[in-house]
């Protein structure tokens, strides 16, 4: 009998990854875009700039080597201690750039189905690449000191990228289990806007998980978002149950070989959508 059930359970087909994604309007060397880019766009977007933006991602987020360890290591232990679990789950970082986050994620839990959405093609390309393609990056980081190491990627089958407004995702109503989002409330014109959209593509119970310096890009955010309280009391007026309230959750990011490096006083929180 416990053998029959045992064969039973082995042979559960585990369900499609990637298929909450529609088919996208067009893509671009495997990223798909759900938002249509234009060029004034492409050509304002810091973002997209490889040699400035991309490669200090790259740095940051994918050369362990280069600082001894990962510089976010506790940015990532807190979403790992809030993470929910389970098998199955559908988890989304929002703003992933080179995917560091997701990444893991993803690697260390291959029943779930991952996805890591940017609004720069630029990103989304090296995170594809590396995390998806298995390809080998070697990233020219020769004007920080660090030369151009070689970082061996991944072949994840449960992760995909995808070009889209953080605002407007390409996600089904109540889809998700879990959305992240780390330094990016700050860069968006309007932060609470992204709230609402979250909570839209969020299961019932959903949870989302929040890390910014609040370091905001535009007078809007320092408006309507600072200090943090005002984050806390519009999640709680929309009826999110807040699990967590981290301030601050300090990280450093290492600038360059010689050590400099950028402080960044961080809100992390926990919100769980009502069930
Ligand atoms: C400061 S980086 C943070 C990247 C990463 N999450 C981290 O923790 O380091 C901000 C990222 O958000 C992306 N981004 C900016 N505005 C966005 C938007 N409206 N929707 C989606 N992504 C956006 C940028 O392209 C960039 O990759």
């Amino acid at each position: 009998m416990w053998l029959r059930v045992l064969v039973q359970r082995l042979s559960v087909p585990e369900p499609p990854k990637g298929n909450l994604l529609s088919p996208a309007s067009s893509s671009r060397r495997g990223v798909p875009f759900f938002y249509d880019k234009s060029e004034a766009e492409f050509k304002a977007d810091v973002y997209e700039r490889y040699d400035e933006l991309v490669t200090r991602q790259t740095a940051l987020h994918l050369a362990d080597e280069l600082h001894q360890a990962y510089p976010f290591q506790p940015l990532q232990n807190y979403i790992r201690d809030h993470l929910s679990v389970g098998d199955h789950l559908k988890v989304a970082d929002v703003g992933c750039s080179v995917g560091r986050l997701i990444g893991d994620i993803a690697n260390a839990n291959t029943s779930w189905d991952c996805y890591g959405i940017d609004l720069s093609y630029q990103m989304l390309r090296q995170a594809t690449d590396f995390w998806v393609k298995g390809a080998s990056l070697r990233p020219n980081l020769i004007r920080y000191g660090w030369g151009t190491p070689e970082l061996a990627g991944y072949e994840l089958t449960n992760l995909s990228f995808a070009l889209a407004k953080g605002e407007l995702l390409p996600f089904p109503d109540a889809s998700l289990d879990v959305v992240i989002n780390t330094f990016l409330i700050d860069r968006l014109p309007t932060p609470f806007a992204a709230f609402a959209e979250w909570a839209r593509v969020l299961k019932p119970g959903g949870r989302l998980i929040t890390a910014s310096p609040l370091n905001f890009l535009q007078p809007e955010g320092w408006r309507t978002a600072h200090p943090p309280v005002k984050i806390l009391s519009h999640l709680q007026q929309q009826g999110w149950s807040i699990e967590n309230w981290t301030d601050p959750l300090p990280l450093e990011e290492p600038m360059d070989v010689r050590g400099n490096s950028v402080r960044w006083a961080c809100v992390a929180f926990v919100a769980d959508k009502p069930s």
